[in-house]
């Protein structure tokens, strides 16, 4: 059996207080890592950093504005000063407000890349930096499938999460030779707090799960494991990668109804697909 090698690691996640972050957090914890929980809402990395602690794993928690470079850096220094060095980052804060791109103001537009795309440049690269001197370490960003395809409503979006690709791949280029990988995780949908602030109900169905072949939603969960995997030393080879964790939505294209695309319901029904004898 492979051994992942993660227990005892020092795990640096933001946007740990919520969500996909959270989950991984949590699951880190489980497998025995030291986790630095670091969001911008310093209740929330305090809650998930106490709950690892009661489970008895080492975990603190650390407020963040990715945002900011100086903050960036100052945080990934004190995060190593009280834990240790960083083996491990998961690049996962994130905001997806949904804005039409013909009305979307330049506010808006310029907030998501500065968050979702700047500030995870600036939040990698202390972590990247330190790890590159040391010759090991292994990244993770959080990206999308909508940066593998584009969605209405989220051109500022979209955007942003091709550009943590390109940001990924350049990263595990540059870095690869200093024992340091980088790899994308490209999660679907997945039931959190910010998908069920910015989704209408009826968007949600229609648009969106009946498009995933596999039927349903992610739980955050669902997204920790191949994430721990990508970190992990049964990963050693994986660098560059961009890993879609999506039930299967961004395996083709003309699919609808979890994955029936043989043709309209009633085609199906009345057996116009079926098989010549
Ligand atoms: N939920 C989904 O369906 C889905 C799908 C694909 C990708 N993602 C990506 O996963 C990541 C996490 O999403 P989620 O659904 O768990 O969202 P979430 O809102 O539950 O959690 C995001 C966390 O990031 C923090 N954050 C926001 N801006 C920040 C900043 N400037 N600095 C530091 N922290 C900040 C928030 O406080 C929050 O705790 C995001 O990058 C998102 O784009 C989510």
């Amino acid at each position: 059996m492979i051994d992942w090698n993660l227990r005892g690691r020092t795990l640096f996640v933001t946007g740990g207080g919520s969500g996909i972050g959270r989950a991984i957090a949590t699951e880190a914890a489980r497998g025995g890592m030291t986790v630095a929980v670091v969001d911008a809402l310093a209740e929330r990395a305090t809650e998930v950093a106490e709950e690892l602690k009661a489970s008895g794993a080492n975990a603190q928690a650390f407020t963040l504005d990715v945002r900011d470079a100086a903050a960036c850096e100052r945080t990934v220094a004190a995060a190593e000063a009280a834990l240790g060095p960083i083996d491990a980052m998961v690049a996962c804060a994130g905001i997806s407000p949904p804005a039409p791109a013909h009305s979307m103001s330049d506010e808006v537009w310029t907030r998501c890349l500065d968050v979702n795309l700047s500030g995870m440049f600036r939040s990698v690269q202390p972590v990247g930096r330190r790890m590159v001197s040391r010759g090991r370490g292994a990244i993770v960003t959080i990206a999308s499938v909508d940066g593998l395809g584009g969605h209405a409503g989220r051109a500022h979006y979209s955007a942003s999460k091709h550009g943590v690709i390109g940001l990924t791949r350049a990263l595990a280029i540059e870095w690869g030779r200093h024992g340091v990988r980088v790899n994308a995780v490209a999660p679907g949908v997945v039931d959190t707090p910010l998908v069920r602030a910015n989704l209408p109900a009826d968007h949600l169905q229609h648009a969106m799960i009946d498009r995933v072949p596999m039927g349903r939603l992610a739980q955050a969960p669902e997204q920790a494991g191949p994430t721990l995997f990508l970190l992990s030393d049964a990963a050693s080879y994986v660098n560059g990668a961009v890993l879609a964790v999506d039930g299967g939505t961004s395996a083709g294209y003309f699919t609808r109804w979890n994955g029936a695309d043989l043709g309209s319901r009633a085609l199906l029904e009345a057996g116009a697909y079926s098989a010549p004898e």
